[in-house]
């Protein structure tokens, strides 16, 4: 799926409730027969850690549905999810008569990547068809459970249909939202929709929103640090460093070490974040005390990331500015931060006012890569 980056949706509770709202999904299997389509509704349940790797979607077929045999000796599955969708006439925009007005249609769409297993456990399968009984009751206001119904006819018809267990490998979101357009745009088109009784959803995305917000971190912040901090990890270093550098660093050890930070530096490390209103936390910054002690600097910045799909409006100079004004609250004199020296982002450093000071091989889980000390007065 194309993503442009106005595009991607990242936040990974808006992910799971475009799941939950539109649990019908469209199947996608491919094998040596040929590629196999099927449209099944599938559920997650309410508290998993969904869209994370690893989580686990239910669904099931009907034993006679070649899709059973086809997935029989496991196999790679695409489930897209639809969300909501609509065309967007060029007449709504109130300047129509731009040559820029063309039609477009809207639409939100996730795509996971999973790898299926089918289930014949009557207690697995039973426990997803009251997930399912209990999420469509949920969608329509109702309030039936399985165990209203007639449970010699449940059972006589649970032979006849097998249970996938869908095991996420990956989840790639897409939210194309009049996010191109203009705040005018984008509220003219919002107002139609509207009108038109559209999903709320859709509705919400397309409502112009506020930039980016900085602010201090807190505790509560810790996962969407840690998301951020592996997607932009990722994004920065491919083609830089070592891919089994890349690969080393996952979200749930980044959870760790910024639970520590939080917990147990929580007095001498300063954190902020950046946070859209719709992505939730999509940059971060952290400094204190300065840890390269050879240097005469006070305080460093340790880490800094924001998401390429944020970059290069600002939000970065932001960032900077805030861990800044802390740093030199808390008596900065001058503050340095590392960074790779065949990383782009040292003509940021340079932008922000910062001079370089200081060259060295630094070894990073194994892998030895030049570096540039760079110096800032606060
Ligand atoms: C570093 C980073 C936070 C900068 O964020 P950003 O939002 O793109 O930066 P801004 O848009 O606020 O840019 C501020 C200024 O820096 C300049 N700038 C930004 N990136 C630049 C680059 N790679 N080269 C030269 N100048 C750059 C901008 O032109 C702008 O200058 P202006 O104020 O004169 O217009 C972001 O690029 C990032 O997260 N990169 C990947 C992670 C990374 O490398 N982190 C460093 C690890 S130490």
């Amino acid at each position: 799926m194309w993503i442009p980056s106005y595009t991607k949706l990242e936040n990974d509770d808006i992910i799971y409730h475009v799941v939950r709202r539109f649990p019908l999904a469209t199947v996608i299997v491919h094998d040596s027969r040929g590629v196999h389509v099927d449209h099944l509704p599938v559920t997650v349940a309410p508290s998993a850690p969904f869209p994370t790797a690893g989580s686990v979607l239910s669904a099931h077929v009907a034993r006679e549905n070649s899709l059973a045999e086809v997935l029989r000796d496991g196999a790679d599955v695409t489930l897209v999810f639809h969300g909501p969708q609509n065309y967007v006439s060029p007449a709504w925009y109130p300047d129509v008569h731009d040559a820029m007005a063309v039609p477009t249609w809207n639409y939100i769409v996730v795509h996971v990547e999973c790898s299926v297993e089918l289930v014949d456990d009557r207690d697995e399968l039973l426990r997803h068809l009251q997930d399912l009984v209990q999420h469509g009751e949920e969608l329509v206001n109702g309030t039936m459970t399985m165990s209203e119904m007639s449970a010699s006819y449940v059972e006589t018809l649970l032979p006849y249909i097998v249970g996938l267990r869908c095991t996420v490998r990956s989840v790639t979101a897409k939210a194309k939202t009049s996010g191109n357009h203009g705040p005018q745009r984008r509220l003219a088109v919002a107002k139609e929709l509207h009108h038109r009784g559209a999903d709320p959803m859709m509705i919400d995305f397309v409502l112009p929103h506020p930039d980016v917000v900085v602010r201090r971190a807190t505790l509560a912040d810790v996962n969407g640090i840690a998301r951020t901090h592996v997607v932009s990890w990722r994004e920065t270093y491919a083609g830089i460093m070592p891919d089994s550098v890349i690969n080393g660093i996952d979200v749930v050890g980044r959870r760790l070490q910024w639970q520590t930070t939080f917990i147990s530096h929580a007095n001498n490390v300063f954190v902020h974040v950046a946070v859209d209103n719709r992505q939730g936390i999509v940059g971060f910054v952290s400094g204190g005390r300065t840890r390269s002690q050879d240097l005469p600097d006070s305080h460093e910045i340790y880490a800094m990331y924001l998401r390429k799909s944020f970059q290069k409006r600002g939000v970065g100079g932001k960032l900077f500015a805030s861990i800044m004004a802390d740093l030199r609250t808390a008596g900065a004199t001058s503050v340095m931060l590392w960074v790779l020296a065949d990383n782009p982002t040292t003509g940021f450093y340079e932008a922000m006012g910062g001079i370089a000071i200081e060259r060295r091989d630094i070894t990073y889980r194994g892998a030895t890569m030049p570096h540039v000390a760079y110096r800032f007065l606060p």
